[in-house]
């Protein structure tokens, strides 16, 4: 099918109006998307405007279908001016790698302390596992990631599933076992090391859900592989 973006025509294949933007290579900022949990519409960041019966309408890209005919503009002031908006606020309230570059890109001083967006990604990816071991809780500045009862749960798996999808690094886990967000513990794992760099790897209670019976970090089984590639073609 045919769109038009910013004056151009492009032929596109069916899907999500995000994913197809950013596959014709069109810069669009997007924080709580992500193909593995799919759309959430939080951070609205995405927005791009669609003509839709004469008139252009604001929409979020992340949460739209692409449609034959479709017009959309990506970057007229209006959509700016929100964009800027967004990103005036997570700067105020946050600071983490992240914002500091969405906000350089504005000339927008940060000023945050936490480093959580509320993207919602890890909550969303922790249900997606199945575990539901955090949610959020509280309403406006007070709103937060958080286990039930902001008590140390035992229902986390210890996946680390939040802790790889978290864009900014507000949930993390340390070298004592800890799943931490902001400076709430999640949850404490025993933590199994790799049987040959001797980093940890995976927590004792994920490792045992798969059945897994050697532990080798991902790193190490990208080497072995190598070596073995090296062997099989005899290069030395
Ligand atoms: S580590 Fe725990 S909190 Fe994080 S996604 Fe896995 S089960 Fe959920
Ligand atoms: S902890 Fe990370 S992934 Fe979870 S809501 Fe906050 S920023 Fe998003
Ligand atoms: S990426 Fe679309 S609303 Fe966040």
């Amino acid at each position: 099918m045919r769109i038009e973006v910013d004056g151009t025509i492009f032929d596109v294949k069916k899907g999500n109006l995000l994913e197809i933007l950013l596959d014709l290579g069109f810069e669009i900022p997007h924080i709580c998307y992500h193909k593995a949990v799919g759309s959430y519409g939080a951070c609205r960041l995405c927005i791009v405007e669609i003509e839709v019966n004469g008139e252009w309408r604001v929409v979020t890209s992340c949460s739209t279908d692409v449609r034959g005919g479709m017009k959309v503009r990506t970057n007229s002031k209006r959509i700016e001016d929100l964009r800027k908006g967004i990103i005036e606020l997570l700067a105020k309230y946050t600071s983490s790698d992240l914002v500091e570059n969405l906000a350089s890109r504005y000339g927008i001083a940060v000023e945050g302390e936490r480093r959580c967006i509320l993207c919602g990604l890890c909550v969303n990816v922790c249900s997606i596992m199945g575990a539901h071991a955090i949610s959020f809780e509280g309403r406006g500045i007070e709103k937060r990631v958080s286990p039930p009862f902001e008590i140390e749960t035992e229902i986390c798996r210890g996946c680390l599933a939040c802790v790889n999808i978290c864009p900014t690094g507000a949930i993390r886990f340390d070298e004592k076992g800890e799943i931490v967000v902001e400076k709430l513990i999640v949850a404490h794992h025993e933590m199994l090391e790799c049987s040959i760099c001797g980093r940890f790897v995976i927590s004792k209670k994920h490792a045992e859900s798969l059945g897994m019976m050697e532990i080798i970090c991902d790193r190490c089984k990208r080497q072995i592989a190598a070596r073995e590639y090296a062997k099989s073609m005899k290069i030395e």
